[in-house]
């Protein structure tokens, strides 16, 4: 019955399943188990130099010949180098996270590049489908690492019946529930972080998975409001000091100084109190690390059974 999935047929994947570039994590390992199992994997390159993107990219390739994206962060010190290298490297579909690439979107499509920006907002979605996008990530509140205001129950619905081309749900989805429920709101597929780090192939630190095991609902907290680049992770002594540093009206300089090298410092090395912990609030439904494969077949698995039981409702 899922079968039919235009973001499939744009995007040359089997499963509307797409593995959120993430800083760090997002390595050849886990975006070829993605792409081998039928989702799309996607190369985190957050700030990481232009020289490792590379390397990425050709890694990930002789461990799959199926399609994957790129993530290019905006505020990356390496952001013109990186907008090179995918036309060079000749990636097929390139993602965007951390603020508005509209001015990239019109170079990538000539170079014959998907894109497919992630936005917070029906306005972005708008500028950029305008742009050329050939699909947007409408991305919630709930979602780890960078946040917009908006939930994705309130977004998606809102982001999907403003465009024409497939918007992709992000933020609070790790199961067939939260499948269903996006297509239910409008969306042609989901994109998902968190239930992603707790994957085998991923390469997080043992500790930061078992912090997201251990989670609970109300596990997350959002720091850095006032910077202009709010950040949801797991609640730790960090997020503790970098929040009282805000209310003290600390300035953005000394809140990015706190800030420096903490991500991989937690999902690296695993220093769950000195580190930043990246994840969203669906980490407290996550309570098994698994192989890539079998999160997507469970996945698919139970968004069928949802449907067919949501029928067999309707029937009573
Ligand atoms: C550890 C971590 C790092 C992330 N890094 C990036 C990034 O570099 N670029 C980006 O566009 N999104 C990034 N994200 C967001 C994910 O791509 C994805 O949209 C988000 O995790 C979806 O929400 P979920 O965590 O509830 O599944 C990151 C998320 C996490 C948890």
């Amino acid at each position: 019955m899922l079968n039919k999935f235009k973001i499939c047929d744009l995007l040359g994947i089997e499963y509307p399943i797409i593995q959120g570039g993430m800083a760090w994590l997002g390595t050849c390992e886990l975006v070829s188990a993605v792409s081998n199992a039928g989702g799309l994997g996607t190369i985190g390159s957050g700030d990481a130099p232009t020289e490792w993107l590379r390397q990425q990219i050709r890694q990930t390739r002789e461990r799959t010949d199926r399609p994957f994206a790129v993530n290019i962060m905006m505020m990356s010190p390496f952001l013109a180098e990186n907008m090179k290298l995918v036309a060079e490297e000749k990636v097929g579909i390139v993602t965007f996270g951390g603020g508005n690439p509209g001015q990239y979107l019109a170079g990538l499509k000539e170079a014959g590049i998907k894109v497919i920006p992630v936005v917070s907002s029906v306005a972005l979605a708008r500028r950029l489908e305008r742009l050329g996008a050939d699909a947007v990530v409408a991305e919630g509140v709930e979602s780890g690492g960078h946040v917009g205001e908006t939930t994705t129950m309130a977004l998606v619905p809102q982001v999907a019946g403003s465009l024409k081309v497939p918007v992709i749900a992000a933020g609070g989805i790790a199961d067939g529930r939260g499948l269903v429920a996006a297509l239910a709101l409008g969306a042609d597929g989901v994109q998902m972080g968190t239930r992603f780090i707790c994957s085998e192939e991923c390469i997080a630190h043992t500790r930061f998975k078992q912090h997201i095991l251990e989670a609970g609902d109300r596990a997350t907290v959002v720091t850095g409001v006032s910077t202009g680049h709010p950040v949801r992770c797991l609640q730790n002594k960090l997020t503790y000091q970098f929040a009282t540093l805000e209310k003290a009206g600390a300035t953005t300089a000394e809140l990015e100084e706190l800030g420096r090298g903490r991500l991989s410092l937690g999902v690296m090395q695993g220093e769950i109190e000195e580190g930043s912990l990246m994840a969203g609030q669906i980490a407290g439904l996550i309570t098994d690390i698994k192989p890539v494969k079998v999160i997507i077949r469970d996945i698919m698995a139970e968004a069928e059974k949802v449907i067919n039981d949501m029928a067999g409702h309707r029937k009573g």
